[in-house]
């Protein structure tokens, strides 16, 4: 179904094509390959160059990043990047840049507060200490959470464009089921069968011996919590899979579009593919790949590499042909008698070196256009010296992908 509605869109060939035509962007991937970086990056050149407003929600970004987009105290609440952080990267910015963090906690809160049918419900729910202690680590709950929000804030229309990072997941997969697993457990037989005795306030004789040596395990207390937290929960059923359903349909929705960001090392590699095949199954639209932290094409270039062939199979010429080494290098003498064979074997390491990044380079484009028969927009960001963790470097990155 989305792929009929999704061929009414015209074809994006680039980033800014594709963001021009979506509201929402999932960037995903495996653990460490740049997922927050481009979502941050993607929704700055947005907003530098597409105009409205664009929000990027993270997902524990770096510190450094954070504090760049001014998400230091902030948890939840949206917050503005300001305009002068574009200006002092040399950019006028047409349209505003916002940012948000994902606290877990505080969007469980929000949520029970949502769906709870009575004030007493919402207070009891809040107060039950397996919840305070269950919504950090509950299964799934941080995936889905993430997508709760995102359709809350996507719902409220204050975003023209909203770039969503997603948590590092065990299992790409986990995160794109997660409403669908929220609305089976609320509706699973195996919780109402738990909770059972608990909501007639009466002992089964099926489940009774179940309970009794669970309450010797676990304590009768933690079995009560157990079950009034599942009792409570369910009182907010309906609201519960009925919102799961629509965050479902939201990432089917035309509208959405999933970029996976991967590194060309093999793991991520497999894993990006692996993602890409489970987008296709369930009908969600792959947007584009983004190669991070690629090695430069020189690395592949003939002429380049003779140069080091000549380096590392011939560096005692090249040496004689330099001139003579300078005795006193940052301050430091070089000791005397032995300038020539030190040189030639920096010069051989280098060589070696150069080739062996080839190597290396070689096989990153091999599977770089494995990965551009999947999408029609391959974009690849190189390893920049440095961390990225401000605006001009979002927009560094941004604008080595963007066209
Ligand atoms: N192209 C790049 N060049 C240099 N450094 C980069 C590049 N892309 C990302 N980084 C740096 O790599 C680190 C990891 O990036 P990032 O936090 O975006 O990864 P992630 O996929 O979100 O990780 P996680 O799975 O832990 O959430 C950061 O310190 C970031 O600044
Ligand atoms: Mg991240």
């Amino acid at each position: 179904m989305a792929r009929s509605r999704d061929s009414q869109l015209a074809v994006a060939r680039t980033l800014e094509a594709l963001l021009a035509t979506r509201e929402i962007v999932i960037t995903c991937g495996s653990g460490g390959v740049g997922k927050t970086t481009t979502a941050a990056a993607l929704a700055a050149m947005a907003a530098a160059h597409t105009g409205g407003k664009v929000l990027v929600l993270t997902v524990d970004p770096a510190k450094r990043l954070a504090n760049a987009l001014g998400l230091e105290q902030f948890g939840n609440i949206e917050t503005s990047v300001p305009a002068e952080l574009f200006e002092a990267a040399g950019v006028e910015a047409r349209g505003e840049l916002w940012a948000a963090m994902l606290d877990t906690k505080q969007s469980w809160d929000e949520l029970v507060k949502r769906h709870a049918r009575d004030q007493q419900t919402r207070e009891q729910i809040l107060a039950n200490p397996l919840y305070q202690n269950v919504t950090g680590k509950f299964v799934q709950s941080h995936d889905y959470i993430a997508m709760e929000r995102l359709y809350e804030i996507h719902t409220s229309g204050r975003y023209d464009l909203i770039v969503v990072d997603t948590p590092p997941t065990r299992n790409a997969l986990d995160f794109l089921e997660a409403p669908e697993r929220m609305a089976d457990f609320f509706s699973s037989r195996l919780l109402r069968w738990l909770i059972a005795p608990y909501r007639s306030r009466m002992l089964t004789a099926m489940s009774k011996p179940f309970y009794s040596v669970a309450d010797r395990i676990l304590g009768s207390q933690f079995l009560q919590d157990i079950a009034e937290f599942f009792v409570l929960f369910q009182s907010m059923y309906d609201g519960f899979v009925q919102r799961a359903r629509a965050v479902e349909r939201l990432l089917e929705d035309h509208r959405t579009t999933f970029v996976v960001v991967s590194t060309l090392e093999a793991a991520p590699v497999r894993e990006a593919d692996f993602f890409i095949k489970a987008l296709d199954r369930k009908g969600f639209h792959l947007g584009a790949v983004v190669l991070n932290k690629v090695l430069p094409d020189y690395f592949l270039d003939e002429g380049v590499t003779q140069s080091a062939r000549l380096l590392n199979a011939d560096a005692a010429k090249v040496a004689a042909q330099l001139p003579p080494v300078v005795a006193k290098v940052d301050g430091i003498e070089a000791p005397p008698g032995r300038e020539q064979e030190n040189l030639e074997r920096v010069l051989r390491e280098v060589g070696e070196s150069f080739l062996n990044y080839r190597v290396v380079a070689t096989r990153e484009a091999e599977q770089q256009a494995e990965l551009a028969a999947v999408t029609d927009v391959v974009a690849t960001a190189p390893f920049f010296d440095r961390d990225i963790y401000d605006v001009d470097g979002l927009l560094r990155l941004g604008d080595t992908i963007w066209r």
